[in-house]
């Protein structure tokens, strides 16, 4: 399976902040936000991801994470030229996606769990068709809400409705067989001038082929969208990290975990950034366990 994430967008409900900036670029306390989604793709056990960004900010973005190779990865890279919507990934991705089924999941896209892992793990193991989550909140109105029947079969989706039918709303995580290129061909701009990710998954049900996990408590999927859900989200960050010792969305420990990368490595990456907490606690991982 690959993985994109899409890092576009001008980020306006972040003014000035992301004026010269990109939103996925800024600091969710101490890491840049695309590492949080990217820690979801290489949990998923995806090693060849695609970044797409805006043609201003695709070369920052290659600068911070370069081809991958030092923790197990292969980065691609590719820009969207104008904020055409979300499904629009599939097309500018056409060909590194090739023959392979896909999980796309939107570089502000932030989630904490440690049930996460096992139903990532599940939704990757899709053969056909599609899988997108569910997830309550309290007030879904800004979001993708799906509706689902007692046996979880998706009944309806719609975006942004201003009377939701459920109050689980649809983070940007979706894991899709290859006929997602097709689809995205086929799709047509929203009102909002948008290939919108809702018009592709009610292709899928109209398909009977669109399936939905839902995500219950023990879960955090954190909104980056505006400066105060930024400022949450690097506190919750900041809180569990320090509490627990754990850090949320380390790289280099997710690659050496996931066997990508081996503990010498691990320790060589850790050095490298030993002026930081960071990297000390890279150093520590690689220290105190045995070699895989
Ligand atoms: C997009 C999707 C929406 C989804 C949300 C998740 O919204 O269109 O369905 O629920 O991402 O972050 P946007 O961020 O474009 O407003």
């Amino acid at each position: 399976m690959k993985g994109i994430i899409l890092a576009g967008g001008k980020g306006t409900r972040l003014y000035p902040m992301t004026e010269v900036v990109s939103k996925q670029l800024l600091p969710v306390y101490d890491k840049p936000m695309i590492y949080y989604p990217l820690s979801i793709l290489m949990l998923a056990d995806i090693r060849d991801v695609l970044i797409i960004s805006t043609p201003e900010d695709i070369g920052k973005f290659a600068k911070l994470l370069g081809d991958g190779s030092d923790i197990g990865m292969n980065f691609y890279y590719k820009t969207q030229e104008e904020p055409k919507g979300i499904a629009e990934a599939f097309l500018i991705g056409e060909e590194f996606i090739g023959d392979d089924n896909v999980c796309l999941i939107l570089g502000d896209n932030i989630f904490y769990g440690s049930t996460l892992e096992e139903k990532v793990e599940e939704a990757a193991r899709l053969k056909e068709g599609g899988v997108v989550f569910g997830y309550p909140v309290e007030d879904p109105r800004d979001f993708g809400v799906v509706e689902l029947d007692e046996n979880n079969n998706v009944i309806s989706l719609e975006e942004k409705p201003k009377e939701p039918k459920s109050n689980l709303a649809v983070p940007g995580l979706y894991f899709y067989d290859n006929s997602v290129i097709e689809i995205a061909k086929k799709i047509e701009a929203s009102p909002r001038g948008e290939l919108e990710i809702t018009a592709v998954n009610n292709e899928y049900l109209k398909r009977k082929k669109l399936k939905a996990i839902q995500i219950g408590r023990g879960v955090a999927w954190l909104d980056t969208g505006t400066p105060r859900g930024l400022s949450q989200a690097s506190e919750f960050v900041q809180i569990v990290q320090e509490r627990q010792g754990f850090y949320i969305a380390c790289l280099e420990e997710i690659a050496y975990r996931q066997g990508f990368i081996d503990k010498d490595q691990l320790l060589k990456l850790g050095e490298q950034l030993r002026m930081t907490n960071y990297g000390k606690y890279i150093m520590r991982i690689a220290k105190s366990e045995g070699d895989k």
